[in-house]
């Protein structure tokens, strides 16, 4: 088996935590028992780009036990858990001299070139066949095959020289590469994919774009407007790590602190609560009317970051844009502000420009939290190098929330896999009934008792007795 992790002696530290993740992903552990007779997954092969966490395990682990063929790399270069990457590749009858699990590229801690040789690598199935699956978080995997794509289609090989970001640089050194040893190698692999199950909000809004630009390959589900995604991951799964990557990299006391939170939608809401349950004093920035006036009627000052970046003692960026944070904002901060990002990508603080900065100087306090230190002598800190700081600094969200989460992509794995020919190419999502069946596997360990509608009152409501309860419309 061909993998590369950090150290596969630590995958029974792995194996310990994925054992009580399991117990804390009632959703997962459900659909296996659901499922595992009738393997809906069986003959799938599923190339997976998501954070290697000790979560993540626990979905890898499910789709095996479905019937899948699984390679997997993370999402993020900071991300990965050593631990739990070692225990997927040594597999739960494994040893780390015999591994016997899932092929798994990825460590804490790559540079930008490993992370996009890993994502090649859970791409480029050993028998020379690709995927026919992508479990995409953020949308890279399904980025490489269409840029190969493109690149084979059109003959234009890109050039690292013309690329605007270092992400880009490492990808056209790939596609180079790709190009000469096999011409047709991205257009035999997407040929192959039947679709894929995107994770998150960013991910979402490039499957869109490219949707709507008509150069979309494969049919898509988008998993993050599950309304048991979007509305519980994004807002409690950040309330709850946020925090934890704050404290983990700095243990600076966040109460009585001014936090600015960038962007108020399912994320920044999430992490304005933490924040204000700390005892922060919570403002809010926001481009959008509407999610303005919702943080104001929740009780927080919205205004811009230049109205208050001079006296700001955290800014968190939520917002899933570019440049939220510049260079200009950085310079004018506090002492020892601290800086951080909880949206995909490490677009929202001008991190390139910063180190531009005559004079500056970066300070490395310990992985993951650098101190930038102005030519006038005062810092800001700054949390996983701009990228998302709760998988960064801490280990992202805790097991329960992220049982709702891949749970929904698991049934859209199922579903995209064994219904095919129901998609054509575009973007969807679950239908509702599934939306609600993931929110009932999650009930009894909460112990939350359910009221059932009687027929009179479900002949009121004009629904079925046992759901769908909402319209498609309804927004939770
Ligand atoms: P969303 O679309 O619900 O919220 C983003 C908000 O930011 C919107 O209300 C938008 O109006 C606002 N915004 C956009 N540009 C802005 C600007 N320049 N200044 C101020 N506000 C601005 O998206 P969601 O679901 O909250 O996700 C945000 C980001 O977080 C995405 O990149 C998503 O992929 C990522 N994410 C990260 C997670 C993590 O664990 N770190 C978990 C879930 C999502």
């Amino acid at each position: 088996m061909d993998y590369k992790v950090a150290d596969l002696a630590l995958a029974e530290f792995g194996r310990k935590e994925i054992r009580l993740a399991e117990h804390e992903m009632p959703g997962l552990m459900a659909l296996r028992r659901q499922y595992r007779e009738s393997q809906p997954l069986a003959g799938a092969r599923i190339t997976g780009s998501l954070h290697m966490t000790v979560q993540t395990a626990v979905l890898i682990e499910t789709l095996v036990d479905l019937g899948a063929q699984v390679r997997w790399a993370s999402c993020n270069i900071f991300s990965t858990q050593d631990h739990a990457a070692a225990a997927v590749v040594v597999g739960p009858d494994g040893t780390p001299d015999q591994p016997r699990g899932v092929p798994v590229f990825a460590w804490k801690g790559e540079t930008i070139e490993e992370y996009w040789w890993c994502t090649e690598q859970a791409l480029r199935w050993p028998d020379g066949d690709g995927p026919n699956m992508l479990l995409d978080d953020g949308g890279d995997a399904t980025l490489l095959v269409h840029k190969g794509v493109d690149m084979e289609k059109t003959g234009v090989v890109p050039d690292p020289d013309d690329a605007d970001s270092p992400d880009l640089a490492a990808i056209s050194r790939l596609l180079r590469r790709s190009y000469a040893e096999d011409p047709r190698r991205w257009t035999t692999i997407a040929g192959g994919i039947r679709g894929v199950t995107e994770e998150t909000t960013t991910g979402v809004h490039r499957l869109h774009q490219m949707a709507a630009a008509g150069t979309l390959l494969f049919p898509a589900i988008n998993v993050n407007d599950s309304v048991t995604k979007s509305k519980f991951d994004n807002k409690y799964g950040c309330r709850h790590s946020l925090i934890d990557g704050i404290n983990r990299a700095t243990d600076v006391l966040i109460g009585g602190k001014l936090a600015v939170v960038c962007g108020y939608g399912d994320v920044g809401k999430g992490c304005a609560q933490a924040l204000r349950g700390q005892g922060a004093r919570v403002v809010v920035t926001e481009i959008d009317p509407i999610c303005a006036l919702q943080a104001a009627m929740d009780g927080y000052q919205v205004t811009t970051l230049d109205d208050v970046v001079t006296q700001a003692d955290i800014v968190i960026t939520a917002t899933g844009c570019v440049n939220v944070v510049t260079v200009d904002h950085l310079s004018r901060m506090k002492h020892q502000a601290i800086v951080g990002n909880i949206g995909h990508f490490d677009h929202e603080i001008d991190m390139a420009g910063l180190a531009a900065v005559p004079g500056i100087r970066r300070v490395p306090i310990k992985p993951q939290v650098d101190e930038w230190v102005f030519p006038d002598g005062h810092s800001v800190i700054v949390l996983s190098e701009g990228r998302l700081l709760n998988l960064g600094n801490a280990t992202g969200h805790p097991s329960f929330v992220m049982s709702n989460s891949f749970s929904n992509q698991v049934l859209a794995q199922i579903e995209l896999f064994t219904k095919a020919s129901e998609y054509p190419v575009g973007v969807y999502t679950l239908p509702k009934k599934l939306d609600e069946m993931v929110a009932r596997l999650h009930l009894d360990a909460l112990g939350v008792k359910l009221t059932t509608l009687t027929p009179q009152q479900a002949a009121y409501l004009g629904v079925p007795v046992d759901g769908p309860y909402k319209p498609d419309s309804y927004r939770y």
